[in-house]
């Protein structure tokens, strides 16, 4: 659905209108087009605090990237000449005092960074911190990262990459997600990154999913069509699953990404023995993307037990149910990934969706819950919350609602179901076998539950 005031606001009479009343300013996002020359923003500026750890891994990221990445000779040196990216190393601030090199250097280079451009923090997880003050510095990071990325505005994104002693060979598909086109709706995100859970071997950087089976559910329309089409275009065969009524669109779904169709009820009581079958059949999975889920909004005091236990079933019974089975049942290989699709109302909750917010809380439940289990056979599970993304399940919310869902964020507007998808393909991807049992939100740092 068109976001009329986003179209508005960046008319020059819209523009001045809302900066003389004060109102949100959005600026519409660049977003990745497939075959678009580059894949990383550049130039950036890459920064360390002392004993940062992560510059040369970095260094060799960009170099592979033909990114061009200054290095200050003083992080603090004053610099007005305009960057698409600001990368600071802040693994080794080992205390308190030692966050003021953070304050120095964004202090310096903050207003260098040109609109749309992003800005990647990585630090220890504190958790791996083997002294008290090293650990406090290091959870410092993200009150620092998430107020960043509610000041900056002009759609620039900020987001903390942990990365665990040892992993620093395994940030390379998130440094590219986060300094790329492609996590244009991601802002305020604390990713962490630890030893793979599988070998993957040689990567194709260009189509990274070759040779890959991915099966979508709900993948007839909305969220689910574009992560079908992602997934495509980064080169995996995909299966396209949905209800049985819709099965003629989903035929030409399938057709027009070379996929296969499936046509299933996720809920049936043979569901998961079907999916099993198929891939006996057809070929087993290497990413499964949970996608498929329904609304059915009430106050609790009006829902009737049927909306909830219709919600329950589709959103997170089925993908629990089909998740163990293709585990236990050998139906996703070695190097899998599993993806579940949650909501920050399963967050933060959210009037009139006790059943929703429900059963999208059990999706993170499962994903934490089962990642262990999933990381001994070399699959990884992992969750997306989307925020306000303009779909068909967000067309049927009323006007003013539907007005306050898409300014309450960083960004002041909706994201696409490509941002979604986007961030479901980083998660897919060989190179990202280090992030498991994480939900990443996809909503322009929603004020809702952050
Ligand atoms: N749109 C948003 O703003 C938003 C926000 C947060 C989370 N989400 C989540 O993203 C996912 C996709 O949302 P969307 O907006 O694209 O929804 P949508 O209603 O446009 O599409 C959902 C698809 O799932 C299919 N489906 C429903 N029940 C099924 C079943 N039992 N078996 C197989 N397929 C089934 C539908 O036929 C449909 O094609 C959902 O899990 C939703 O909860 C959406």
């Amino acid at each position: 659905m068109a976001d009329g005031y986003l179209s508005f606001t960046n008319t020059p009479w819209g523009h001045w209108l809302a900066r003389t009343l004060g109102l949100p300013q959005p600026l519409p996002l660049q977003r990745y087009r497939p075959g678009q020359a580059g894949n990383l923003l550049n130039p950036v500026v890459l920064a360390a605090g002392p004993q940062g750890r992560l510059s040369g891994e970095l260094q060799r990221i960009f170099a592979a990237t033909d990114t061009v990445a200054a290095v200050p000779a003083r992080i603090d040196a004053p610099s007005t000449v305009k960057v698409r990216g600001l990368v600071f190393d802040a693994s080794g601030l080992a205390d308190v005092p030692q966050l003021d090199e953070l304050y120095r250097f964004f202090h310096a280079n903050v207003r260098r960074l040109s609109a749309h451009g992003r800005v990647l923090v990585l630090g220890t997880p504190p958790e791996h911190c083997t002294d008290l003050a090293h650990a406090v510095a290091q959870r410092a990071l993200e009150g620092f990262v998430r107020s960043l990325g509610k000041e900056l505005r002009r759609a620039i994104t900020v987001q903390l990459l942990y990365v665990q002693p040892g992993a620093e060979t395994e940030m390379d598909s998130s440094v590219r997600f986060f300094l790329s086109r492609r996590s244009a709706y991601v802002c305020g995100q604390v990713v962490r990154i630890a030893e793979p859970v599988d070998f993957p071997g040689d990567i194709l950087w260009d189509k990274p999913l070759t040779g890959r089976r991915a099966l979508v559910t709900g993948a007839c329309r909305g969220i689910g069509l574009a992560i079908a089409q992602v997934l495509a275009g980064e080169g995996a065969q995909v299966v396209c699953l949905d209800i049985p009524a819709v099965e003629a669109e989903l035929q030409l779904v399938a057709a027009s990404l070379g996929g296969t169709a499936l046509a299933l009820d996720i809920t049936a009581p043979e569901a998961a023995e079907r999916l099993l079958a198929f891939a006996g059949e057809q070929g087993t999975f290497d990413i499964v993307v949970h996608n498929a889920g329904i609304t059915q909004d009430k106050t609790l005091a009006k829902m009737t037990e049927a909306a909830w236990r219709k919600v329950m079933a589709v959103n997170l019974e089925a993908p629990l149910r089909l998740s163990t089975a293709l585990l236990e049942g050998q139906g996703i290989n070695p190097g899998g990934r599993i993806i579940g699709v949650s909501s920050i109302a399963g967050i933060a909750g959210n009037l009139g969706q006790s059943n929703y917010a429900t059963s999208k809380a059990g999706v993170i439940g499962l994903v934490q819950g089962l990642a262990p289990l999933a990381a001994r056979r070399q699959v990884t599970i992992n969750g997306v919350a989307p925020g306000f993304i303009e779909t068909q399940m967000t067309a049927k919310i009323p006007l003013l609602l539907r007005e306050a869902g898409r300014r309450m964020n960083s960004l002041a507007q909706g994201g696409q179901p490509e941002d979604v998808a986007q961030a479901i393909a980083w998660l897919a991807h060989p190179a990202s076998g280090g992030i498991n049992g994480q939900v990443v939100r996809v909503c322009g740092q929603s004020l809702m539950g952050a």
